[in-house]
């Protein structure tokens, strides 16, 4: 989730680019890059760090003109470098282009631009568009970006100069979002609103397959085959500091409202419709390498740890491998049994945690494969891991885990069904119930967030209270502790999570009449359990909110409450169990008043032991 920007117009383009820039920096912040047109050529300045590096740049080396583009980098594909920030252009610097999204058929493409000649500087999948509209330009930058764009596989908002016509700014875009500003006598385009406000609230919102041709006094919108599109102009209203937020009230509720996209990301290029394999990137695993491992540690701190314990379920459930999951904290002293034929997730949001990092290189000395499954491309976990697998959730800034969390579940799951099909546990058919439902996530987490009215009624009824009970058996266990420690986070109610047969033995004794009791029952062979694990709590006075697949109505008998869920594997309950969980937390700290995106003692990434 980069950010990109564009102006044509009368004024100097580079503070406007900036300008733009800073208000997109929440999108990414691994580099930043301009490319100007001036006098019939291409100036381009560009470099790794945070935009006040490109400024400390720009001041030392002040690039004049009134057409440009300009980028603010969240990496996927390529470390963050001053070589693979954006901009990126064709061999003779007539064309530059800023890109977000992902390319995912970028490998095949590259492959058959070399094959024609062409030569890359660089490890991003972005590179690719400027050589392809290079292909195919014979003097129509319009013709030459329709025909490059019919080429491409993924996700992308496109922004595009040609030194050729200095009268044009193009941009294009594909399931990445991406708005032009009108202005008077000069326009703009943007990843998002924030970045025109300071110089127009009229913008078009662009569709998906579709692409602009801006000039300094007018805008022309096509599909992306070339038919002409009338767009009405959408008049904004809204205050800079909430279009950050893209209107809503905090980063945690629209990063929890991301999580759709962050699910179908994450399984991209990775999980296909039709096809019977796992892609891990470039991650090679053997069967050999496989029948020499004897365990599995995954290790992680918090909400990764959390993520880690679904790990744990579904590697030992589908490629019957021995996995112990431990918080680092503990792990990196305690001494565990580590040699070569050990294998070892780490698991990291930031990728900076010092803890997990510590954990990771206790492992590496001790002769153990990393794995690492990290939100930040060239971040020290993924940098000193064996191996990595990115969660594509975008930057992450509220400080609740959410919208990664549930990346990390996937991951889980993919790494999961890759060892289950290497060993040869996971036969053709499970195999592609699993991948099929899967695909299916995106569409159901999306169907359960209009769900939220339930939510926000408990939360309005239960956000008094000092203390409350998640129970589950099984994955809802996990679940559970990841429910609680969301809650905790943000509204300070001391909340504990505990498996519902254990309660009996002795935490049944604080539930009390009214104490909210939390209770997850998505494992359809453990359901008649928690019904009478909640018939027990609900005997004891406590008020109950039940969540269970649709269908399930036996649940509402022993619940004052219930959220269903759309229908899924069981296997694959965490990925929506947690959503409503996520929103519980979120609508409770509103009552409560709480700072949500910066709770009090918490940072981002803890880097220190
Ligand atoms: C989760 O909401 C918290 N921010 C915290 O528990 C976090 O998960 C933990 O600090 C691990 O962070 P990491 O994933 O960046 O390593």
């Amino acid at each position: 989730m980069c950010g990109i920007v564009g102006y044509i117009g009368p004024k100097k383009a580079v503070p406007i680019l900036i300008e733009g820039l800073s208000k997109l920096e929440y999108r990414g912040y691994d580099s930043a890059g301009v490319a100007i047109v001036n006098n019939g050529k291409i100036e381009i300045e560009k470099c790794k760090g945070r935009l006040s590096a490109l400024e400390e740049r720009l001041k030392a080396n002040p690039i004049d003109g009134s057409l440009g583009i300009g980028h603010t980098r969240w990496a996927t594909h390529g470390e963050p470098s001053d070589v693979n920030s954006h901009p990126h252009s064709n061999k003779d610097f007539t064309i530059s282009v800023v890109h977000n999204g992902i390319i995912e058929n970028y490998l095949k493409l590259k492959e058959w631009l070399i094959s024609l000649g062409y030569e890359f500087k660089t490890e991003t999948d972005t590179e690719v568009v400027p050589h392809l509209i290079d292909y195919f330009y014979d003097g129509d930058i319009v013709k030459a970006t329709m025909q490059a764009v019919s080429k491409i596989e993924g996700s992308y908002a496109l922004g595009i100069v040609c030194s050729k016509e200095p009268d044009k700014l193009i941009a294009v875009r594909k399931d990445s979002p991406l708005i032009v500003g009108k202005g008077n006598g000069e326009n703009f385009i943007a990843s998002d609103i924030p970045a025109v406000l300071p110089y127009t609230r009229d913008v078009y919102l662009l569709d998906n397959r579709e692409m602009a041709v801006l000039t300094k006094d007018n805008v022309e919108i096509y599909t992306i085959e070339g038919l002409k599109v009338n767009k009405e102009v959408f008049h904004v209203t809204w205050d800079a500091a909430s279009a950050e937020k893209g209107g809503y009230e905090h980063f945690m509720i629209k990063e929890i409202h991301e999580q759709p996209k962050a699910i179908k990301d994450t399984m991209t290029s990775r999980l296909m419709p039709g096809v019977d394999e796992i892609k891990l990137d470039d991650i090679k695993l053997t069967k050999e390498d496989l029948q020499n491992i004897n365990k599995i540690y995954i290790v992680a701190c918090g909400t990764a740890y959390h993520a880690g314990m679904v790990g744990k379920y579904v590697i030992e459930r589908l490629a019957k491998v021995p996995v112990e999951v431990d918080v680092a904290s503990e792990f990196r002293y305690r001494n565990p049994l580590i040699n070569k034929n050990t294998l070892m997730i780490v698991i990291s949001q930031s990728g900076e945690t010092a803890d997990t990092l510590a954990a990771l290189r206790l492992g590496k000395e001790n002769g153990a494969r990393v794995i690492a499954v990290t939100n930040v491309v060239g971040s020290s976990v993924a940098r000193e891991a064996t191996d990595v697998l990115y969660t594509w959730a975008g930057p992450e800034i509220a400080v609740a885990s959410t919208k990664a969390y549930v990346t990390q579940l996937i991951a889980m799951y993919i790494i999961a069904l890759y060892l289950g099909r290497l060993n040869g546990n996971v036969s053709d058919e499970e195999f592609r119930l699993i991948r099929d439902e899967m695909l299916k996530l995106p569409e159901k987490a999306e169907h359960l967030l209009e769900q939220k009215e339930t939510i926000q009624k408990f939360a309005a009824m239960h956000y008094v209270h000092k203390d409350m009970f998640y129970i589950g058996r099984g994955l809802d266990f996990a679940v559970a502790l990841e429910g609680a420690l969301k809650i905790k986070e943000i509204s300070y109610i001391h909340a504990e999570a505990y498996a519902a047969g254990e309660l009996k033995h002795g935490p049944i004794a604080l539930i009390d009449k009214g104490v909210p009791v939390i209770a997850l029952a998505t494992q359809d062979e453990l359901f008649e359990k928690m019904l009478s694990n909640i018939k027990e709590v609900v005997a004891r006075g406590a008020h109950v909110i039940s969540f269970a697949f649709e269908g399930n109505d036996d649940i509402s008998k022993v619940s004052d409450a219930v959220v269903y869920l759309p229908k899924t594997l069981s296997i694959l309950a965490p990925v929506l169990s947690v959503i409503p969980l996520q929103l519980l937390a979120y609508y409770t700290a509103v009552e409560r008043g709480c700072d949500v995106d910066k709770p009090r003692n918490l940072a981002k990434s803890v880097t220190v032991e």
